[in-house]
This record gives C-alpha cells, sequence and structure tokens, in this order.
C-alpha cells in the first residue's frame, strides 16, 4: 500500500529527530511537516535546551506541548534547524513561504550549523518555480515590487487578506522556470521594499530527508 502525503512527512519529520542532540537549542520551521516535528520534539523536552521559533503558529505548538521557546538573540547559532519546504531541487535549493513564514524561517537557516529539510516525495522537482515563489514586501511597496518583478518575467500575485507575523504582506510570483536560483535571489533582494525572498538558494538545506529517507 502506498503512503499519503502526510504519511510522508510524519516519517520524514521523525526521522529528523536523528539529528537533535541532547542538550541542543533546536530551530523550528512552520508547517505542517514541521507540526509532526514538534509533535515528536515533545517526546524529547526533557533533553534539549530549547527552541527557536519561526512563527507565531510553530511557537504556539511548541508551547502547547510545553517546550521552552527562546530568543534567538539570546542563543546566537543553533546547531540544527528543522524545516519543510514547497519545493526542493536536486541542489537542495528550496522555495518556501507557502505559510507565509519565509523571513523568519531563513533567519535561523543562516543561524543554523545545519538545516535540515524535511519533505514529503512530491516537493522534489528538477528546476524550481512551478511552485510560486512568495516574497515578503514592505505593503507600501507591494506594487512597485510587482511591477520589478514583471520586469524579471514573473507575474506577480498578491495574497490578499494575508499579513506575515512581521507585519508584512506576501506576493506570489507564478510562471517563474528559475534556472539560476541564486542569481534570482540576488536580484530579487535588491528591489526596494522586499523583505525576504523564499528562495532559499544562497543557503540551501544541508540536508533533506524525503519520506523518511536522506536523500
Ligand atoms: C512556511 O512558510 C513554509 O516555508 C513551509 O515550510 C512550507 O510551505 C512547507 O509546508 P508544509 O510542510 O505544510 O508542506
Amino acid at each position: 500500500m502506498s503512503l499519503s502525503k502526510d504519511d510522508e512527512k510524519r516519517l520524514s519529520a521523525e526521522a529528523a529527530m536523528q539529528y537533535v542532540k541532547d542538550g541542543d537549542v533546536v530551530g523550528v520551521g512552520t508547517g505542517s511537516t514541521v507540526a509532526f516535528f514538534i509533535d515528536a520534539l515533545a517526546a524529547r523536552r526533557h533533553d534539549i535546551a530549547g527552541a527557536v521559533s519561526s512563527s507565531e503558529q510553530s511557537t504556539e505548538r511548541l508551547r502547547a506541548h510545553g517546550i521552552h521557546v527562546m530568543d534567538l538573540n539570546a542563543v546566537g547559532t543553533v546547531p540544527v534547524y528543522v524545516d519543510g519546504a514547497d519545493e526542493c531541487d536536486p541542489h537542495n535549493r528550496l522555495i518556501k513561504g507557502g505559510g507565509a513564514a519565509l523571513t523568519r524561517e531563513k533567519i535561523i537557516a543562516e543561524a543554523a550549523e545545519r538545516f535540515v529539510c524535511v519533505i514529503d516525495a512530491a516537493k522534489q522537482v528538477d528546476v524550481l518555480g512551478r511552485f510560486p515563489l512568495p516574497i515578503e514586501v514592505i505593503p507600501m511597496a507591494r506594487s512597485l515590487v510587482g511591477r520589478a518583478i514583471v520586469r524579471l518575467g514573473g507575474q506577480p500575485a498578491w495574497r490578499e487578506g494575508v499579513v506575515t507575523d512581521n507585519g508584512n504582506w506576501i506576493i506570489d510570483v507564478h510562471n517563474l522556470r528559475i534556472a539560476d536560483p541564486v542569481d534570482l535571489e540576488n536580484r530579487l533582494n535588491q528591489i526596494p521594499g522586499v523583505v525576504s525572498v523564499g528562495l532559499f538558494a544562497r543557503r540551501p538545506a544541508d540536508v533533506v530527508i524525503v519520506a523518511g529517507k536522506t536523500r
């Protein structure tokens, strides 16, 4: 019998526990796959020092399990960061931000010694860009950023009604075939008003676990 998507997510999340060592401050991403990870982490809450969270949603779930949530400024770096993704290419470069938490996710990924990405098999692609690329923007820059995206060949769509944990808005960019993810990430980052880009190419995952198997 084949596994459901949720089974694959749970298996990946549980497999990520092998990268969590006693005494660690664990970086925790956001999303449905990470929800399984937080549930698994709860069983070891007395062994770890605590967690740094990438969203209000994850903070709430961590606290509900009695896991101590810490400020990244107080810990500096984290030995391990576990997070999901919307797409992953063969070089472990990712599209993230389907849950609008990309900015804090990117901050923790940058502060992590090891970034473990946990996904189901459908997230694997040869070339990034089938999933619309999320970009967090300062609200007043929405249309300016949108016009810059059109010049780069993308089709921007405002995720109306969504406000990020940082008080900003999300633009999803459709119809991009991302041949050079590092170059595109750099270009998008230079547009005034862009807070962060859901391309994780400059800092790809170190480990990718697909349906429970490290690839
Ligand atoms: C949250 O903003 C995203 O980056 C998530 O990591 C991504 O959308 C994956 O989510 P799921 O685990 O729910 O598929």
